[in-house]
């Protein structure tokens, strides 16, 4: 992955209007005048200056990259420097003299956990937020669905190899594929999608820790029409006021994040028939962690298939 001093990554960010108009306008509900703030990961200052133009008294602006550079020039180029103060350092680390009524941070990786900024929006919360402050998002959710997806599947995926290849057979290659878990951040159509999506964790950004974020299911979905079941998709919701909810999924605007596509042992499926499936979801809660993926494990009757989503 680029470093996030790459201005191209920053652009892909600005440049996401779902994910961008989303925190402007929550910012807009949500900040009052005279607001202390806090903008944990600021990247290019866009959300610290939005708070400011939304009558925050004072914006704290961190970031732990060299983009605290780029953040401050903007700050100064929009005639905000009164109001945003950047800092550049981790937020995990920052202890404020004052604290904070409100703290906006845009966190959010692939199936909202992968990349690991979580982390830090909490320690700053724990280290900053007034007993009264308020957390934008406050909410956010993981959600799943079944999906009969013969490209994703059988032309880019691990159903290829059944076909012959130049009269040779592959076949076997396709379980082989199957047990690799590889993932897919990808636009998924929403006429492969066999059933609506189901919650399989939220999170309560006020009150939550890093250990919530784990969790094992067992959910019921009920396919709306006959087709092969031959993966699933997975996308965050995030509330980021009472009235903006920033949803990634496949029925909502296209955004940078798309979806997360498993592909997952094909079997056929009957419209009103009962699909089980069984969710095991791990971040790793320890601060230190080197790695920050996330660990799915998806199982289907006899079958369970391990994926690794970075
Ligand atoms: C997803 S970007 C969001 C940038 C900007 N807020 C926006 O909405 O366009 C996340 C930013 O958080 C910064 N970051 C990651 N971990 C951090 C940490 N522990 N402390 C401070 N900044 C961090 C990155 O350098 C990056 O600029």
């Amino acid at each position: 992955m680029k470093p996030y001093g790459d201005i191209e990554l920053q652009r892909r960010m600005v440049s996401d209007r779902p994910r961008t108009n989303a925190f402007a306008a929550a910012i807009r509900e949500v900040v009052r005048p005279g607001d202390v703030v806090l903008d944990v990961g600021t990247g290019t200052g866009i959300l610290a200056m939005l708070a400011a133009k939304a009558g925050a008294r004072k914006v704290y602006a961190v970031d732990a990259t060299d983009i605290a550079q780029v953040a401050t020039d903007l700050v100064k180029a929009n005639g905000l420097s009164d109001q945003v103060q950047v800092l550049h350092g981790r937020a995990d680390e920052l202890q404020l003299d004052q604290g904070v009524d409100l703290i906006i941070s845009e966190w959010l990786g692939n199936a909202a956990f992968a990349e690991g900024m979580l982390h830090a929006v909490l320690d700053a919360r724990d280290n900053n937020l007034t007993p009264t402050g308020r957390m934008l998002p406050s909410k956010v959710r993981v959600l799943i669905a079944p999906l009969d997806e013969p490209i994703l599947y059988n032309t880019d995926g691990p159903g290829f190899w059944r076909q012959p290849i130049h009269a040779l057979d592959f076949s076997g290659l396709q379980e082989v594929e199957l047990s690799q878990g590889r993932t897919m951040q990808i636009r998924v159509e929403p006429a492969a999608v066999l059933a609506p999506g189901q919650a399989l964790l939220e999170l309560d950004l006020l009150t939550a820790s890093a250990d919530q974020v784990s969790s094992q299911r067992q959910l019921e979905f009920v396919p709306v029409r006959d087709g092969v079941l031959n993966g699933f998709c997975i996308w965050f919701e995030a509330e980021l006021s009472r009235s903006v909810l920033l949803d990634t999924g496949p029925f909502s605007p296209e955004t940078h994040w798309a979806q997360t596509y498993m592909s997952f042992a094909p079997r056929p499926v009957r419209a009103g028939e009962r699909l089980e499936l069984s969710v095991d979801f791990f971040y790793d809660p320890n601060p230190t962690a080197v790695r920050r993926d996330v660990d799915v494990c998806l199982g289907v009757g006899e079958r369970e298939l391990s994926y690794l989503i970075e």
